[in-house]
């Protein structure tokens, strides 16, 4: 029996996607229109998916979205000839390459290509470079919609012990960075722990926000979790179309707030892309 509280992002995203309508139509009004390009490489089903939900979103929210699909067996100068394109179009303010690309190209280096202050993922090392120096910019989405997600449903975050299991660079590194920063909605003891630390769950069972973010299917289970704290589940894996989420069903039994196994940090991390668009417009 779960008498966990649920902690849905569906809310969390609809309130943010308010605040990016407005800020689309007030651009708008000024006689820009916000545009945020995609860039597909393959026939990916799953990617493919992704790229329809946020291309239709963008229609939604006003958003102009050109789309680039490259065929699979595409070459590296060819992804980069393309980004190269939308860096240097001034009437495209975002570009996203969609990950993960066909295992010849080199991910890393396509998103090094990108301008910085177009890059809504906020993975760009320019972007991880500010979040740790506390700068301004676009901030990781998925990091950035856990912080939110706490925030809407007033979970107290400043002063308590916050414990990461993965140090990732798109999910674990920049979300200890994040909730380490000096801010009311963050300021937490952070601690991360990974295979580097045998003994993970002695740190996880002391949280009283634990967070998820191996990539493990299965990997917290209540053994690992303080009775009453908040779990957030950002880990995921997925075969074919069947999504594996890093926390057990039976946590819920134990937490005392948790993320619903499906509806809980993807809608945040579609939200925050938007945000960060929106944001690179404005800039613009
Ligand atoms: N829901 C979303 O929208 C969204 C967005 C982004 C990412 N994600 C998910 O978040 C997860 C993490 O993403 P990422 O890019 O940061 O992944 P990653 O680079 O693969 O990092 C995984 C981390 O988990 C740790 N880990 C793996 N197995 C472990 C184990 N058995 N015991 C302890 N630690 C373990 C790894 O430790 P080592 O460093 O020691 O190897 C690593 O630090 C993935 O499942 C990804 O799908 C979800």
């Amino acid at each position: 029996m779960s008498n966990a509280r649920m902690l849905p992002g569906g809310p969390v995203a609809e309130a943010i996607l308010a605040d990016v309508r407005k800020r689309v139509e007030a651009m708008k009004a000024q006689g820009v229109t916000p545009s945020l390009a995609t860039i597909l490489v393959g026939d990916d089903d799953a990617s493919a998916g992704y790229i329809r939900i946020k291309q239709k979103q963008a229609a939604e929210l006003g958003f102009e979205s050109p789309h680039a699909h490259l065929p699979a067996d595409a070459k590296q100068e060819d992804l980069l000839a393309v980004i190269q394109g939308y860096n240097d179009d001034r009437a495209v303010h975002g570009v996203l390459v969609q990950y993960p690309v066909p295992g010849h190209l080199d991910y890393d280096a396509a998103l090094q290509s990108l301008d910085p202050d177009k890059d809504v993922d906020g993975l760009h090392p320019l972007n991880m470079g500010r979040l740790a120096l506390g700068m301004p910019g676009p901030l990781p989405c998925t990091p950035a919609g856990i912080e939110e997600i706490l925030a809407f449903y007033e979970i107290p975050v400043s002063g308590k012990n916050v414990v990461i299991l993965g140090r990732g660079a798109t999910l674990g590194r920049p979300l200890a960075m994040l909730l380490a920063q000096k801010r009311p909605t963050a300021n937490a003891a952070v601690t991360v722990v990974h295979t580097g630390v045998p003994d993970w769950a002695d740190y996880t069972r002391r949280a009283d926000i634990l967070i998820a973010a191996a990539g493990v299917p299965g990997i917290v289970r209540p053994e690992h979790v303080r009775p009453g704290a908040v779990v957030i589940g950002g880990g995921v894996r997925y075969e074919g179309r069947r999504l594996l989420p890093d926390v057990d069903e039976s946590v819920e039994e134990v937490a005392g707030a948790i993320t619903p196994r499906v509806g809980g940090v993807g809608p945040t991390t579609v939200a925050m892309l938007f945000r960060n668009a929106i944001a690179a417009a404005e800039r613009a």
